[in-house]
């Protein structure tokens, strides 16, 4: 557990509450083949400060999860039943109040950089676009809406932000574009972080910037992050608890050493299994595998973080 400090706001009587708590909740999708339930019965919460992460196979359910509770599937495709209740409104209930909360209590981080901008509008465009909708700086301002996304590109570290800003996507490397996405996650100030594999589509040189600075935003400003990836390296790093997915379902659940350590299930142990893992090729070397991914050094709550 990293933050304890709480969002500004809250009062002292909300603070115990999660921001995220989804009961029982499940999606079944209409398609050419008949009904397929891709996510079934699952429940789980996240509090301010903390990683929870949803990791399991290709197929899974886990972006149906993530994209069921922000209410971005199709309606005429996508039935959802259960409980989904965000910083204390429940969306089940009152589906439109997903929109009060979308782009403000949570925000999405997009999977992959290279396609989620507008290629033939600027860096700057984009992100004052982002800062209006947030309602965060006077629209026709020219000026503040300027200084606020300076200052967002500064809190993700993108050097000399005001010459990226009259950049257009394809000037910019894949990690600094998805340090582009998180400032415009953040222009509403979100509470909630949706993060479906943030960092997949990156070299994994530049996946450790950008998990480290996710952990950075979570410490300064105590939010929560989903975390989806089906890495266990990166589940491993991020979070505080790991619910484990198949076929639509939460196969075990727990804190991350737990789940590292004592894997409960034999998919559980296969995902384990299948970090790769640098060395000489050696096809008798599981026990290689085993060893590098429960080194304690390399979970959230093992690694210093200083
Ligand atoms: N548009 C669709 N039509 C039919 N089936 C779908 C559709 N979208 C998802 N599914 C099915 O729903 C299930 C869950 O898919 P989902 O995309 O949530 O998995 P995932 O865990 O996110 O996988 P990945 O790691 O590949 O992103 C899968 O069985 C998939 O085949
Ligand atoms: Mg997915």
């Amino acid at each position: 557990m990293t933050a304890q400090h709480a969002a500004p706001k809250e009062s002292p009587a909300l603070k115990d509450q999660p921001l995220l708590e989804v009961r029982d909740f499940q999606v079944e999708l209409i398609t050419d083949g008949g009904i397929v339930r891709a996510v079934d019965s699952v429940t789980f919460s996240i509090h301010r400060g903390e990683t929870v992460t949803i990791i399991g196979e290709s197929g899974s359910g886990k972006s149906t999860t993530a994209m069921g509770i922000l209410r971005l599937l199709p309606e005429d495709l996508a039935v959802l039943s259960g409980t989904v209740v965000i910083d204390g409104v429940d969306i089940s209930a009152n589906p439109k109040a997903i929109d009060k909360v979308r782009g403000r209590t949570l925000a999405l981080i997009p999977q992959d950089p290279m396609t989620a901008l507008s290629p033939v509008h600027t860096i700057g465009s984009q992100l004052f676009e982002a800062i209006r909708i947030a309602g965060a700086a006077p629209a026709k301002d020219k000026n503040a809406l300027q200084a606020r996304a300076i200052r967002l590109l500064e809190q993700v570290h993108i050097p000399t932000p005001d010459k990226q800003l009259k950049k257009y996507p394809h000037q910019l490397s894949g990690g600094m574009l998805q340090r582009v996405l998180i400032a415009i996650a953040l222009a509403s100030e979100p509470q909630l972080l949706v993060a479906d594999e943030p960092t997949s589509a990156l070299d994994v040189t530049v996946q450790g910037g950008i998990l480290d600075l996710l952990l950075e935003l979570q410490e300064q400003r105590g939010i929560g992050i989903l975390m989806i990836t089906h890495d266990l390296g990166v589940a491993r790093l991020i979070s505080d608890r790991i619910h484990v997915m198949k076929d639509g379902s939460f196969v075990e659940s727990g804190e991350v050493q737990q789940i590292v350590d004592h894997p409960a299930t034999e998919y559980t142990r296969t995902l384990l299994a299948a970090v790769p893992v640098l060395g000489p090729w050696d096809e008798t070397s599981g026990g290689a595998h085993a060893q590098a991914a429960t080194d304690p050094a390399l979970t959230k709550s093992g690694a210093s973080n200083d």
